[in-house]
């Protein structure tokens, strides 16, 4: 059961935490590895110009693979590079046999077709899980690399002690990186999926059936306490920066808290998550290689 009665507070989802214990489960996998077969897991990053966002995620994302034990090969372009020069340096990565995952920061400059980018990684290497492939696969649950973010979602989920089968999970934003994967992995975790977005009518009735609630609609403090039913769980995937230069999630968590029996913090809920699932994405496609 997810309702707990008479606790009138959330339990907070300490994504940081599970994070960590899942670093630290990661790098003796990798060191595993290492003795076992030689092989070091590595992971290919490339940025393509100076969104100042994105090189902060870069950074983060690179300190992390250090810390376990995975080796990072940073590419950083300049933002005229033209999409034939990216594709060239895709392919490098692709036939590179140190490299067992590539992550190529989005978004990209607007010259440049996203689309045509990720279809050239190999599916194999595909650690952030966006190739139509492997798309396809988690669509008709076949085993392959699924996104990062949604798979944070999944184990926070898991970490509030709720099994999604036979649950009303109730997904905010129907984007291809988060929305969309995690709608899929609820549906093959048994749960009944409503994906909800912008045009959703009477959006406030829909979130109040859902037992799990996924927020993914990238604007601030947007779901309201009122609409959550009582006892839900609710994962924040929201990071947004407030004009104050403070970030906030989808949720008002103010008012959310009091009435889920479980809350995901933004920040420090999903953000956290995801990176550790990049690095778990790695170590995949390197015990794969
Ligand atoms: N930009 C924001 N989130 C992501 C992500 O998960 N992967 C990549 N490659 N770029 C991003």
């Amino acid at each position: 059961m997810i309702t707990r009665p008479g606790a009138t507070m959330a339990q907070i989802l300490d994504g940081k935490k599970i994070a960590a214990d899942l670093r630290a489960r990661l790098a003796v996998e990798v060191a595993t590895l290492n003795q076992s077969r030689h092989i070091v897991p590595g992971l290919a990053v490339v940025l393509v110009g100076n969104n100042p966002a994105s090189e902060v995620y870069v950074r983060m994302k690179k300190k992390a693979c250090s810390d376990v034990g995975i080796a990072s090969f940073s590419h950083e372009l300049p933002a005229d590079t033209s999409e034939e020069t990216l594709l060239e340096q895709v392919a490098l990565l692709n036939q590179d046999p140190r490299v067992h995952g590539i992550l190529v920061q989005l978004p990209l400059p607007p010259r440049i077709r996203e689309a045509q980018i990720i279809q050239a990684i190999a599916p194999e290497k595909d650690v952030d899980g966006f190739h139509p492939l492997n798309a396809g696969l988690l669509a008709i649950g076949r085993p392959g690399l699924r996104p990062c973010t949604p798979m944070g979602v999944m184990a926070l989920i898991e970490a509030a002690g709720v099994d999604p089968a036979g649950k009303h999970a109730v997904v905010i934003g129907r984007s291809n990186i988060v929305g969309k994967p995690v709608a899929m992995m609820l549906l093959q975790a048994h749960a009944t999926v409503t994906l909800c977005h912008s045009r959703t009518h009477q959006l406030e009735k829909v979130v109040a059936l859902g037992d799990i609630v996924v927020a993914a609609v990238g604007r601030p403090r947007f779901v309201q306490g009122s609409w959550i039913k009582k006892g839900a769980v609710v994962i924040d995937v929201g990071t947004n920066r407030l004009a104050d230069g403070s970030l906030c999630g989808d949720c008002d968590f103010a008012s959310v808290q009091p009435r889920a029996s479980a809350i995901s913090p933004s920040p420090g809920g999903v953000g956290p998550m995801t990176i550790a699932m990049l690095l778990a994405n790695t170590v995949q496609a390197a015990k794969q290689s």
